[in-house]
């Protein structure tokens, strides 16, 4: 198999452009799974599978998120998400968190290609970085999905791990409250990870998965953040690895690419959909996203009174550097320690997490008429 780069091109006022090469990613790696070579596929994916439903990145310079904290006068961007200032003062926090809050954006045709991958019987798993809680919305079930960032659907102590009702929890948050753990009174957070905090336990399933994966699709994302970014690294040397974004990330900057990897550099959803094309399932994402989203305006963006619209202007970009997410460290990547070792913690049977027996032998409700291909 030959690896191919989709080579940018001379910089044009608009920005640089990128063209495929003859050979492109997308065209190899659609012969693969159409010769029924990818039945395992892994997806990873970040903030930039939902730029077009609405919601900003994090690390774009100008439009993303940490470029237009300023009203919340906090130390570095990233403290925002951090779980000893959060201890210290959860403000910042949680006035984010009213924005945050999933129920205005909904999902795209990216989410939607996933969700077909999965119904064409391919996706062994997704991992997804993202908060926004939509690719649960577009109908992927939660067993081919882990959220390594954690979610708004549950909360609980930052202190104790004490569960916390999540509906309870948003409306304190939105009405300016702070919520209170009933055992230990220290705040109540949604269950988002934090810098300094474990992964859930389900991002241990990647142990299992990266190794049977036979085709890792990456979408979306910076990888800067660890232990995530690593895991790309844990696929089997021979297998097929494609990165969709608008910039080479991670391995994907080496010249050449290694043998086997490929990507595709550009707008998203216009990749996505040329991928979808070529693979000849364009008409039944269509169908599927139309099913469920049943007329719902698909694009929609931050209210022009919110922080994220209302500073973009005057700031400029903010650049981070790589950062560790939780306490052990880049190179080792680590779920949330199991619940019996900490009182009061979250126990495995929380609703959104499953074992992986549980969850191999779910079945999914599907809106598209056709059943799995395999
Ligand atoms: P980043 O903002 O770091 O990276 C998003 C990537 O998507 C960048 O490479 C963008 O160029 C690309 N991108 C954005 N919109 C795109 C589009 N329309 N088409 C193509 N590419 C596009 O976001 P993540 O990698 O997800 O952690 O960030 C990882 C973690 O950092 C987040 O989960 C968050 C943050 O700190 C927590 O909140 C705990």
């Amino acid at each position: 198999m030959s690896s191919s780069v989709s080579e940018p091109t001379e910089s044009s006022p608009a920005g640089p452009t990128v063209k495929s090469s003859p050979r492109g990613g997308l065209a190899s790696v659609s012969r693969l799974v159409k010769l029924g070579r990818c039945k395992n596929v892994v997806v990873v994916a970040g903030a930039g599978i939902s730029t077009a439903s609405g919601i900003p990145d994090f690390r774009t310079p100008g439009t993303g998120l940490y470029a237009n904290l300023a009203k919340y006068n906090i130390p570095y961007p990233e403290a925002i998400f951090n779980i000893d200032y959060f201890s210290n003062d959860p403000r910042p926090f949680f006035s984010l968190a009213k924005e945050l809050y999933p129920g205005r954006h909904r999902p795209n045709y990216i989410h939607y290609f996933i969700h077909m991958l999965h119904h064409k019987g391919l996706l062994l798993r997704m991992y997804t970085q993202n908060i926004d809680g939509l690719e649960k919305i577009s109908g992927i079930p939660d067993d081919k999905l882990v959220e390594a960032h954690g979610s708004f659907a549950t909360a609980s102590c930052h202190l104790c791990y004490t569960p916390f009702p999540a509906q309870e929890a948003k409306s304190s948050i939105m009405s300016d409250k702070v919520p209170v753990c009933t055992f230990c009174q220290a705040t109540v957070k949604p269950d988002i990870v934090f810098f300094g905090e474990d992964l859930p336990e389900k991002y241990f399933l990647h142990s299992k998965d990266f190794p049977k994966a036979d085709l890792l699709i990456v979408m979306g994302t910076s990888l800067q953040i660890e232990p995530f970014a690593s895991l790309v690294n844990t696929v089997r040397s021979t297998v097929p690895r494609l990165l969709l974004n608008r910039d080479a990330v991670g391995p994907f900057q080496k010249v050449p690419l290694k043998k086997g990897d490929y990507m595709e550099l550009g707008d998203l959803v216009d990749t996505v959909r040329r991928f979808a094309e070529i693979l000849g399932w364009h008409s039944e994402i269509q169908d599927l996203m139309a099913g469920r989203e049943n007329g719902t305006i698909l694009t929609s963006s931050f209210p022009a009174s919110s922080v994220l619209s209302r500073n973009v202007r005057g700031r400029g970009p903010t650049q981070t550097k790589t950062t560790g997410l939780g306490r052990r460290g880049a190179s080792e990547p680590r779920g949330r320690i199991p619940p019996k070792s900490r009182p009061g913690a979250r126990g495995p049977s929380s609703s959104s997490e499953k074992s992986d027996s549980e969850t191999d032998s779910k079945s999914t409700v599907s809106t598209v008429s056709s059943s799995p291909s395999n």
